[in-house]
Protein backbone atom coordinates (compact mmCIF):
# COMPACT_ATOMS: atom_id res chain seq x y z
CA UNK A 1 0.00 0.00 0.00
CA UNK A 2 0.96 3.58 -0.92
CA UNK A 3 2.60 5.68 2.55
CA UNK A 4 0.63 7.88 3.46
CA UNK A 5 1.05 10.71 4.99
CA UNK A 6 -1.44 11.68 7.90
CA UNK A 7 -3.07 15.34 7.98
CA UNK A 8 -4.51 16.57 11.09
CA UNK A 9 -6.72 19.31 9.58
CA UNK A 10 -8.00 22.04 12.27
CA UNK A 11 -11.51 23.79 10.94
CA UNK A 12 -12.06 26.90 12.83
CA UNK A 13 -15.17 27.30 11.12
CA UNK A 14 -16.46 31.30 12.44
CA UNK A 15 -14.72 30.80 15.36
CA UNK A 16 -11.29 33.07 16.00
CA UNK A 17 -10.31 36.37 17.75
CA UNK A 18 -7.10 37.90 17.56
CA UNK A 19 -6.38 36.80 21.01
CA UNK A 20 -7.68 33.24 20.60
CA UNK A 21 -5.27 33.09 17.34
CA UNK A 22 -2.46 33.70 19.52
CA UNK A 23 -2.99 31.69 22.16
CA UNK A 24 -4.11 28.58 19.88
CA UNK A 25 -0.99 28.90 18.22
CA UNK A 26 1.29 29.03 20.79
CA UNK A 27 -0.03 26.53 21.71
CA UNK A 28 0.36 23.97 18.23
CA UNK A 29 3.73 25.19 17.93
CA UNK A 30 4.67 24.42 21.04
CA UNK A 31 3.80 20.74 19.48
CA UNK A 32 7.05 18.59 18.88
CA UNK A 33 5.36 17.22 15.81
CA UNK A 34 5.25 13.53 15.29
CA UNK A 35 6.92 11.47 12.27
CA UNK A 36 4.87 11.18 9.09
CA UNK A 37 1.90 13.40 10.56
CA UNK A 38 0.98 16.43 8.78
CA UNK A 39 -0.78 19.78 10.82
CA UNK A 40 -3.09 21.82 9.12
CA UNK A 41 -5.31 25.09 10.61
CA UNK A 42 -7.50 26.51 8.67
CA UNK A 43 -9.00 29.82 10.08
CA UNK A 44 -11.45 32.42 8.85
CA UNK A 45 -10.27 34.66 6.06
CA UNK A 46 -9.34 37.49 8.60
CA UNK A 47 -7.01 35.42 10.19
CA UNK A 48 -5.32 33.68 7.75
CA UNK A 49 -2.37 36.26 7.09
CA UNK A 50 -1.96 36.68 11.43
CA UNK A 51 -2.05 33.12 11.49
CA UNK A 52 0.56 32.68 8.74
CA UNK A 53 2.95 35.14 10.53
CA UNK A 54 2.74 32.93 13.67
CA UNK A 55 3.35 29.54 11.73
CA UNK A 56 6.06 30.95 10.10
CA UNK A 57 8.77 29.26 11.85
CA UNK A 58 6.99 25.85 12.39
CA UNK A 59 5.91 22.95 10.02
CA UNK A 60 2.37 23.59 10.31
CA UNK A 61 0.23 24.42 6.93
CA UNK A 62 -1.96 27.12 6.27
CA UNK A 63 -5.34 26.26 4.87
CA UNK A 64 -8.75 28.03 4.06
CA UNK A 65 -12.24 26.76 4.23
CA UNK A 66 -13.38 28.24 0.85
CA UNK A 67 -12.87 29.55 -2.07
CA UNK A 68 -14.22 31.16 -5.46
CA UNK A 69 -14.08 29.32 -8.64
CA UNK A 70 -12.46 32.66 -10.74
CA UNK A 71 -9.21 33.76 -10.12
CA UNK A 72 -10.22 37.11 -9.57
CA UNK A 73 -13.35 40.15 -10.83
CA UNK A 74 -16.68 41.40 -9.84
CA UNK A 75 -17.25 38.89 -6.90
CA UNK A 76 -17.86 41.04 -3.49
CA UNK A 77 -17.11 39.54 -0.92
CA UNK A 78 -15.69 36.63 -2.09
CA UNK A 79 -11.74 34.91 -2.24
CA UNK A 80 -10.30 33.37 -5.04
CA UNK A 81 -7.86 30.50 -5.06
CA UNK A 82 -4.72 32.66 -6.00
CA UNK A 83 -5.33 34.97 -3.24
CA UNK A 84 -4.93 32.09 -0.52
CA UNK A 85 -1.64 30.99 -2.53
CA UNK A 86 -1.05 34.52 -2.38
CA UNK A 87 -1.24 34.12 1.47
CA UNK A 88 0.83 31.01 1.87
CA UNK A 89 -2.04 28.57 2.08
CA UNK A 90 -1.24 25.33 0.62
CA UNK A 91 -4.87 23.88 1.29
CA UNK A 92 -8.34 24.54 0.81
CA UNK A 93 -11.71 23.50 1.72
CA UNK A 94 -13.98 22.99 -0.79
CA UNK A 95 -17.45 21.41 -0.39
CA UNK A 96 -17.96 21.21 3.95
CA UNK A 97 -21.88 20.03 4.26
CA UNK A 98 -22.18 23.82 6.21
CA UNK A 99 -21.14 25.71 2.96
CA UNK A 100 -23.80 23.46 0.66
CA UNK A 101 -26.51 23.85 3.37
CA UNK A 102 -26.11 27.64 4.05
CA UNK A 103 -24.96 28.90 0.66
CA UNK A 104 -26.61 26.30 -1.71
CA UNK A 105 -23.35 24.61 -3.28
CA UNK A 106 -23.79 21.89 -5.52
CA UNK A 107 -21.46 18.92 -6.39
CA UNK A 108 -20.91 21.24 -9.70
CA UNK A 109 -20.05 24.18 -7.41
CA UNK A 110 -17.66 22.42 -5.45
CA UNK A 111 -16.21 21.14 -8.90
CA UNK A 112 -15.30 24.23 -9.60
CA UNK A 113 -13.77 25.78 -6.56
CA UNK A 114 -11.75 22.49 -6.32
CA UNK A 115 -10.72 23.26 -9.93
CA UNK A 116 -9.44 26.87 -9.07
CA UNK A 117 -7.60 25.29 -6.06
CA UNK A 118 -5.90 23.43 -8.30
CA UNK A 119 -5.09 26.08 -10.73
CA UNK A 120 -3.98 28.19 -7.44
CA UNK A 121 -1.44 25.45 -6.59
CA UNK A 122 -3.86 24.67 -3.79
CA UNK A 123 -4.40 21.10 -2.40
CA UNK A 124 -7.92 21.00 -2.02
CA UNK A 125 -9.98 19.10 0.45
CA UNK A 126 -12.91 18.02 -1.12
CA UNK A 127 -15.53 17.38 1.12
CA UNK A 128 -18.80 14.63 1.29
CA UNK A 129 -21.02 13.02 3.36
CA UNK A 130 -24.49 12.03 3.89
CA UNK A 131 -27.70 13.18 6.17
CA UNK A 132 -29.12 11.38 8.86
CA UNK A 133 -32.24 10.38 7.11
CA UNK A 134 -29.72 9.37 3.76
CA UNK A 135 -28.23 7.08 6.21
CA UNK A 136 -31.94 5.67 7.90
CA UNK A 137 -32.87 5.29 3.89
CA UNK A 138 -29.35 3.34 2.74
CA UNK A 139 -28.25 5.53 1.08
CA UNK A 140 -24.96 6.23 2.07
CA UNK A 141 -22.78 4.79 -0.08
CA UNK A 142 -25.09 6.08 -2.96
CA UNK A 143 -24.45 9.67 -1.91
CA UNK A 144 -21.28 9.47 -1.05
CA UNK A 145 -20.34 7.92 -4.03
CA UNK A 146 -21.77 10.08 -6.20
CA UNK A 147 -20.53 13.59 -4.75
CA UNK A 148 -17.11 12.59 -5.03
CA UNK A 149 -17.81 11.40 -8.51
CA UNK A 150 -19.05 15.18 -9.43
CA UNK A 151 -17.39 17.12 -6.96
CA UNK A 152 -13.80 15.59 -7.49
CA UNK A 153 -12.70 17.85 -10.73
CA UNK A 154 -10.86 16.25 -13.82
CA UNK A 155 -7.57 16.82 -12.82
CA UNK A 156 -7.09 15.93 -9.14
CA UNK A 157 -3.70 13.95 -8.34
CA UNK A 158 -2.38 11.76 -5.02
CA UNK A 159 -0.88 15.23 -3.88
CA UNK A 160 -3.59 17.99 -5.15
CA UNK A 161 -6.35 15.89 -3.67
CA UNK A 162 -7.78 15.06 -0.46
CA UNK A 163 -11.17 13.90 0.31
CA UNK A 164 -13.26 14.50 3.76
CA UNK A 165 -15.88 11.70 4.64
CA UNK A 166 -18.03 14.04 7.18
CA UNK A 167 -21.27 12.26 7.70
CA UNK A 168 -23.55 15.81 8.56
CA UNK A 169 -25.34 14.08 11.26
CA UNK A 170 -21.89 13.70 13.01
CA UNK A 171 -20.74 16.93 12.31
CA UNK A 172 -20.75 18.71 15.96
CA UNK A 173 -23.23 16.20 17.07
CA UNK A 174 -20.28 14.16 19.77
CA UNK A 175 -21.91 10.85 17.61
CA UNK A 176 -19.88 8.83 15.11
CA UNK A 177 -20.33 6.55 12.98
CA UNK A 178 -19.07 2.40 14.13
CA UNK A 179 -15.69 2.23 12.85
CA UNK A 180 -16.46 -0.60 10.43
CA UNK A 181 -18.91 1.71 8.77
CA UNK A 182 -16.23 4.57 8.60
CA UNK A 183 -14.23 2.24 7.13
CA UNK A 184 -16.83 0.84 5.01
CA UNK A 185 -17.67 4.58 3.20
CA UNK A 186 -13.84 4.99 2.83
CA UNK A 187 -12.93 1.40 1.34
CA UNK A 188 -15.62 2.51 -1.24
CA UNK A 189 -14.23 6.54 -1.13
CA UNK A 190 -10.87 5.09 -2.47
CA UNK A 191 -12.48 2.49 -5.16
CA UNK A 192 -14.51 4.82 -7.23
CA UNK A 193 -11.17 7.24 -7.07
CA UNK A 194 -9.15 3.76 -8.96
CA UNK A 195 -11.93 3.66 -10.85
CA UNK A 196 -11.70 7.42 -12.87
CA UNK A 197 -7.76 7.87 -11.54
CA UNK A 198 -6.37 4.21 -11.40
CA UNK A 199 -5.26 2.74 -8.48
CA UNK A 200 -1.51 4.53 -8.35
CA UNK A 201 -3.50 7.99 -7.68
CA UNK A 202 -6.30 6.22 -5.42
CA UNK A 203 -3.97 4.66 -2.76
CA UNK A 204 -2.26 8.14 -2.70
CA UNK A 205 -4.96 10.30 -1.97
CA UNK A 206 -5.58 11.07 1.67
CA UNK A 207 -9.10 10.54 2.42
CA UNK A 208 -10.08 12.19 6.23
CA UNK A 209 -12.64 11.13 8.50
CA UNK A 210 -14.68 14.48 9.99
CA UNK A 211 -17.42 14.54 12.42
CA UNK A 212 -17.49 14.65 16.53
CA UNK A 213 -13.30 13.69 16.45
CA UNK A 214 -11.62 14.19 19.80
CA UNK A 215 -8.87 12.83 21.21
CA UNK A 216 -11.16 9.92 23.00
CA UNK A 217 -12.34 8.30 19.67
CA UNK A 218 -9.07 9.65 17.35
CA UNK A 219 -6.91 6.77 17.68
CA UNK A 220 -9.43 4.16 16.82
CA UNK A 221 -10.63 6.03 13.92
CA UNK A 222 -6.95 6.90 12.80
CA UNK A 223 -5.88 3.72 12.97
CA UNK A 224 -8.39 2.32 10.38
CA UNK A 225 -6.76 1.42 6.89
CA UNK A 226 -8.67 3.64 4.89
CA UNK A 227 -8.76 6.70 7.26
CA UNK A 228 -5.35 9.12 6.88
CA UNK A 229 -6.08 11.81 9.01
CA UNK A 230 -8.83 13.94 10.28
CA UNK A 231 -11.07 16.99 9.75
CA UNK A 232 -11.83 18.32 12.97
CA UNK A 233 -13.91 21.37 13.99
CA UNK A 234 -14.83 21.54 18.04
CA UNK A 235 -11.54 20.09 19.25
CA UNK A 236 -9.16 22.13 16.70
CA UNK A 237 -10.04 25.03 18.81
CA UNK A 238 -8.05 23.95 22.08
CA UNK A 239 -3.98 23.43 21.23
CA UNK A 240 -4.08 20.47 23.75
CA UNK A 241 -7.22 18.59 22.37
CA UNK A 242 -5.76 19.00 18.40
CA UNK A 243 -2.32 17.99 19.34
CA UNK A 244 -3.58 14.73 21.59
CA UNK A 245 -5.61 14.17 18.15
CA UNK A 246 -2.22 14.34 16.16
CA UNK A 247 -0.36 12.34 18.90
CA UNK A 248 -2.64 9.64 18.74
CA UNK A 249 -1.79 8.90 14.39
CA UNK A 250 -0.74 5.99 14.09
P1 LIG B 1 -16.70 18.77 14.44
O1 LIG B 1 -16.71 19.39 12.95
O2 LIG B 1 -15.34 18.17 14.65
O3 LIG B 1 -16.97 19.93 15.34
O4 LIG B 1 -17.78 17.73 14.47
C1 LIG B 1 -16.02 18.77 11.91
C2 LIG B 1 -16.23 19.54 10.63
O5 LIG B 1 -17.35 20.02 10.38
O6 LIG B 1 -15.28 19.70 9.82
Amino acid sequence: MAERTTLIAGNWKMNASGEMAVTLIDGLVAWPGKDGVEMLVCPPFPYLGPVGALISESDIKLGAQTCHANASGAHTGDVAAEMLADLGCSYVIVGHSERRADHGETDADVCAKAEAALRAGLTAIVCVGETEAERDAGKTLDIVGSQVANSVPEGATAENLVVAYEPVWAIGTGRTPTSDEVQEVHAAIRAGLASRFGDATANGVRLLYGGSMKPSNAQELLALADVDGGLIGGASLKAEDFTAIADAAP
